[in-house]
Parts: C-alpha cells; sequence; structure tokens
C-alpha cells in the first residue's frame, strides 16, 4: 500500500468528522492502516446504528464497521412495531421525526381463535402504554440518514472484521476494505453483529453460556401495497399460525406458519391469500385487502440466549447476544434496550463517573432479555400448531385463550408484557 493511499483512508474518516487520529508512524510490516476511536461498533444494523448515534450525541468517538453494502442492509424486511419504551430512547436519540410524523399509534392487539373468537387486548386500558407500528427497514433508514447529518464513520463491506486483545486494556479491531488492511485501536468493542456474526463467535469456548430453543415451523411473510386490516390480529387455527401486520395505510404485512420445509416458490400469491383468509374468522377474513406481493420469505423461528453479553472490554448487544421467535415482535425492542444500557455505561465511563454501569450492563440487560424470552416464548406456544400437538396440547391452547378473554388480569398480565417492561 503506498501512503498516498493510507492518506485516503485515514482522510476519509477524518474527513467524515470522526476524530479518528491518525497514527502513521504504527504502519506495520504489512502495511495496515492504523488509526484510533474510542469504541468500535461492529455490524451496522439497527444495534450498531443507534448505538454509534447515542454515543455520537454524547460526545463519544465511534467507527461504524459493517460486512455489508448499505443497499443490502436496507433491503432487509424485518418486524414492525415498536415499544413505548423504544419510542422513547429513538425520540431522545434524534431519529425519531418520521417515525412520529409516518409511524401508527395502536392501543389494541387482537387475539383469534377457534376459527371464530376475537378477542382484542387493550394495551392502553391494561398497560397505560400505546404501541408504535413502524417498520425496522424505515428505522433503519433514519439511522443511516441521522448518522450521515453528523458525518459518522461508517465503513461499509468491511471484510474479515476481528477484534483482538478484548481483555486487556488495548483492544483493537482488524479488518480489509477494498483490499486494504486496516486496524482500529479503541478502548471498547461493541458487538452488534447480529446472530451470524464474528464477535460472539471471537468468545472464547467456555466463557460463554448458551440457551437455545428451535421451533418446528417457519413464517412465511409477504408485503403487500394494499390497506391493511386497521389492528394487529393474531391467529391460532387448526391449520397453523397467522398474523396481520401493517407497516403504513397503503402497506400490509401478513404471515402465515409453514414447515420449514415450504419454500416461496410453493406460495404463488394465490395460494398466500386464500390460506390466509381460511386461518382467520370470516368476519376478520372478508376484510382483508388482496393484491400482488412485492416481498416474500420465509424465516425459521429461535429462541437464544448467550451469557454474559460481555467479554473484557467487549459487550454484546442485539441479535449478537439474543434471539427471540418473532410472535410479539420483541427482537427490536430488546435491541433498543441493550443499545440504551450499554450507552448509559460507556456514557458514564467517559464521563469520568466510574464503571458501575458497564460492570452491570450484562446482568441489567439480561433481564429484559429473559422477560422478552418467556413472553416470545408463551406467545409463540400458545398461536402456533406444533407438529407433535396432542389433543390435550390443543384443549390446554383453547383453555388458556378462555381464560384469556374471561379475565382482565390476565389481559393485563398480557398487556403489561406486550407494552414492554420500563427499562
Ligand atoms: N462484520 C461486520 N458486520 C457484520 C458481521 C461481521 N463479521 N456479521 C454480521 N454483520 C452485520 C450484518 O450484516 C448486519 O447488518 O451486523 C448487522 C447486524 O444487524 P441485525 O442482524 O439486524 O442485528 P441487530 O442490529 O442486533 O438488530 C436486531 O434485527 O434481526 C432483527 O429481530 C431482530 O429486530 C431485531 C434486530
Ligand atoms: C410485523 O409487523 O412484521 C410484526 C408484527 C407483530 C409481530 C411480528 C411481526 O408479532
Amino acid at each position: 500500500m503506498t501512503p498516498d493511499i493510507a492518506n485516503n483512508i485515514v482522510g476519509n474518516m477524518t474527513s467524515h468528522g470522526a476524530t479518528v487520529q491518525r497514527r502513521a508512524a504504527r504502519r506495520t510490516a504489512r502495511k495496515e492502516v492504523v488509526v484510533r476511536t474510542q469504541v468500535v461498533v461492529i455490524g451496522g444494523g439497527p444495534s450498531g446504528l443507534l448505538l454509534s448515534q447515542i454515543l455520537a450525541r454524547s460526545g463519544i468517538d465511534n467507527v461504524v464497521l459493517e460486512r455489508q453494502p448499505r443497499d443490502y442492509v436496507l433491503a432487509r424486511i424485518r418486524a414492525g412495531v415498536l415499544e413505548w419504551g423504544s419510542v422513547e430512547v429513538l425520540r431522545a436519540a434524534g431519529v425519531s421525526e418520521r417515525m412520529d410524523r409516518d409511524g401508527k399509534l395502536h392501543h389494541l392487539t387482537g387475539l383469534a381463535w377457534g376459527g371464530e373468537r376475537v378477542l382484542y387486548v387493550d394495551i392502553h386500558r391494561h398497560a397505560g402504554l400505546q404501541f408504535m407500528g413502524y417498520g425496522q427497514t424505515q428505522l433503519t433508514e433514519d439511522l443511516y440518514h441521522a448518522r450521515d447529518a453528523m458525518g459518522a464513520m461508517i465503513v461499509n463491506e468491511a471484510i474479515d472484521v476481528r477484534p483482538h486483545d478484548l481483555t486487556s486494556n488495548s483492544p483493537y479491531v482488524t479488518y480489509r476494505k477494498d483490499g486494504q488492511a486496516n486496524r482500529i485501536d479503541c478502548d471498547f468493542v461493541a458487538g452488534c453483529d447480529g446472530f451470524h456474526g464474528v464477535s460472539r463467535a471471537s468468545i472464547p469456548a467456555g466463557m460463554l453460556r448458551v440457551f437455545e430453543r428451535d421451533y418446528p415451523f417457519g413464517w412465511l411473510g409477504i408485503l403487500s401495497k394494499t390497506p391493511p386490516l386497521p389492528e394487529l390480529i393474531y391467529a391460532n387455527h387448526e391449520r397453523g399460525f397467522a398474523l396481520a401486520s401493517q407497516r403504513n395505510e397503503m402497506l400490509s404485512r401478513y404471515y402465515l406458519q409453514c414447515p420449514l420445509t415450504d419454500t416461496v416458490d410453493e406460495w404463488p400469491d394465490d395460494r398466500f391469500w386464500e390460506e390466509l383468509c381460511r386461518r382467520f374468522p370470516p368476519d376478520v377474513a372478508v376484510r382483508i385487502v388482496t393484491g400482488p406481493s412485492i416481498e416474500k420469505s420465509i424465516a425459521p423461528l429461535r429462541s437464544f440466549v448467550a451469557e454474559p453479553m460481555r467479554y473484557g472490554r467487549m459487550f454484546l448487544a442485539g441479535d449478537a447476544a439474543h434471539i427471540v421467535p418473532p410472535t410479539g415482535a420483541k427482537g427490536l425492542n430488546l435491541a433498543i434496550s441493550d443499545v440504551h444500557y450499554l450507552s448509559r455505561g460507556l456514557i458514564e465511563h467517559y464521563a469520568g463517573n466510574g464503571s458501575e454501569l458497564l460492570d452491570r450492563y450484562s446482568e441489567t440487560a439480561l433481564r429484559r432479555v429473559w422477560s422478552a424470552e418467556r413472553f416470545s416464548w408463551w406467545l409463540t406456544t400458545l398461536m402456533h400448531r406444533f407438529p407433535d400437538s396432542t389433543p390435550f396440547d390443543l384443549r390446554l391452547q383453547e383453555a388458556e385463550l378462555e381464560h384469556l378473554a374471561r379475565s382482565d388480569r390476565a389481559q393485563a398480565a398480557m398487556a403489561e408484557q406486550y407494552a414492554g417492561i420500563p427499562f
């Protein structure tokens, strides 16, 4: 590598405003470019971008390393329900303008079963909170815009990202970009690189305890430019689970439980709509407006937690540390609460106020994680048809749904979890 190339890379970094200092003298024999920041954030999904945004607004330098091109990250379709606590964190982070304008406030969520019953649980009446329908795809876009506006250093297409010396006081992260080897010295690493990322995988065997459960079915999801039903409705039907959700008044999101062996090719739009309508009670099904799908995909369901969410100077956040099945839409909300706790700890540290919050990060975040794991598992188990369900299991599902319908207290317990426990 020529000095020009190194200058160019470091020049790009500083021209983006990150106060990353050049250390020309530290160019090694492999001609790495070496720079320094305070926090290296691995992963530019919602967790990494939000953390980067909150830290930058508190004057903490950081660099985000993302393996994929930006377009790829922005094309991912994920869930779209924000707890009120998440809404408040996003507002405080200065990324809520479009969400507050275009997001849809909800206070009801529906549970349908038996082919005819629908119970609308009033989340606001029971938990005192509304929730916001707003797509993760839109939120990720908002985060990229906000980071760009502040001159953030986000490296897309960073290849072979690797954290090093995490248990020392001087960790660093290496990566390649356009064939150039780079190294960033830092104080802390934030592992925000999702379930398949390198952060968790870098922790030596024996230092992590993993808890997991797979579910014997997937969710086939579609987006369609059709007016959605006014409320979210989760349906337990003998043919399997279904969910009606939305992104805005002309964009619907629907899901069907399907075997993991199915492919999207086996689900042309006509088959999807026919099956969807069969799984909702007739008075709901008649209100579903069908149309061509603009996206269709199948995702497996998984519960997963890795403990602790820290290794030396690396902290895990979001899907890097835990996965919930999508029933209840807790994945993005947990990512936001992790980032909230982690950013508080880092801000306290850099303000010179000690490390108590950082030291308690894993324990604090995991309390909320396990609460959401339990709720997501419960709602998944209540609303899906398992291939090995016995008639006894099915009666238990019905009995629990009937109990919910009868009992204000049972609805309050569900509403409290759906709305999200306080941060
Ligand atoms: N190096 C750099 N980046 C990586 C690496 C790597 N080795 N591995 C993965 N990444 C990137 C991915 O390309 C992705 O953009 O890390 C990002 C992780 O983003 P997400 O998977 O969206 O995870 P997170 O930001 O924690 O967001 C959690 O996303 O999956 C949903 O349900 C989940 O809503 C929740 C939210
Ligand atoms: C969605 O809108 O994608 C969604 C909504 C609620 C869920 C899961 C996904 O529980």
